[in-house]
């Protein structure tokens, strides 16, 4: 199938002539396993980018699949080294580069699920997956733009189209690669909590009951939103608790019963 939704000329000129995320160190692809396991499987890194138009083995975090349709998504990644000391940090960085990228072209209500899930009108629009390869990070964001498909997701989600925004994909990934260079180094000289305060504003969940779930802990409480390292903290009737695994599965529970399960993260 050939499918073409880029135009590879416009993205290159809106992106820096040499070095890092530039034009030359682009990889483009019509199909493609997963843009992530492309660049993981490349001996240099850093600086260099994988995009593609459709994905035969999208990658989820926590083991998933990552769902997408040929041209319906923005399928992204992005290597970068050397490593910074938190990578949970990173995803959250990331998680706050990929709103500036929209704001810029006019979406507005985003908001941000820890760790990493990108939320419109309170459904998920797009997924960040974290990778890490020796000396180096490969950073996954996958957007859905127009994903006209009525099943296989088992969670609330959407898509930019219809939310009523038709953009620019070639200056949305442009800005997503100069807004995420500009913000990771930031982050690796001055460390995660200079982005808190503006995390924590488009923390979705922020004063909700949720539940934090790992193999061997438990935590149910109020999520209030995330300190300097980017750990999110949940008040529960024992005192605060800082979650900091990044196979932590977060849900929204009711607030009339605390067992049952209204969202959950990482599909798509
Ligand atoms: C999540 O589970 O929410 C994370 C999803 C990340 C999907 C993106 S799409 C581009 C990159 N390549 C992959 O295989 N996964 C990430």
């Amino acid at each position: 199938m050939i499918v073409m939704i880029y135009d590879l000329e416009k993205l290159k000129d809106l992106l820096p002539p040499a070095g890092n995320f530039s034009g030359e160190r682009m990889y483009y692809f019509e199909e493609v396993d997963s843009t992530n396991l492309w660049l993981l499987a490349q001996n240099e890194i850093g600086g260099r980018f994988c995009l593609a138009a459709q994905q035969l083995q999208g990658r989820g975090r926590r083991g998933r699949g990552w769902v997408s349709l040929p041209g319906g998504s923005v399928l992204l990644s992005m290597g970068w080294s050397p490593p910074l000391p938190r990578v949970a940090g990173v995803s959250l960085v990331s998680g706050l580069a990929v709103v500036r990228a929209l704001e810029a072209q006019g979406v507005k209500n985003l908001q941000l699920k820890w760790p990493n899930d990108i939320l419109l009108k309170a459904k998920k629009i797009g997924g960040i997956l974290v990778e890490v390869k020796r000396d180096a990070l490969v950073i996954g964001v996958g957007l859905n733009i127009d994903l006209n498909i009525s099943t296989g997701i088992d969670q609330p989600w959407t898509d930019l189209i219809s939310c009523g925004y038709d953009l620019d994909k070639e200056q949305l990934v442009a800005d997503l690669l100069l807004i995420h260079h500009s913000m990771l180094e930031e982050c690796q000289n001055q460390g995660f909590g200079i982005f808190r305060e503006r995390w924590n504003k488009l923390h979705g969940y922020r004063d909700q009951l949720v539940k934090s779930v790992t193999s061997n802990n438990l935590v149910e409480g109020y999520a209030r939103g995330v300190d300097d390292s980017g750990a999110l903290l949940v008040e529960t009737e024992t005192g605060i608790e800082r979650i900091i695994s990044g196979e932590v599965s977060v849900r929204l529970l009711t607030s009339s019963t605390r067992n049952s399960v209204e969202t959950e993260t990482s599909v798509p």
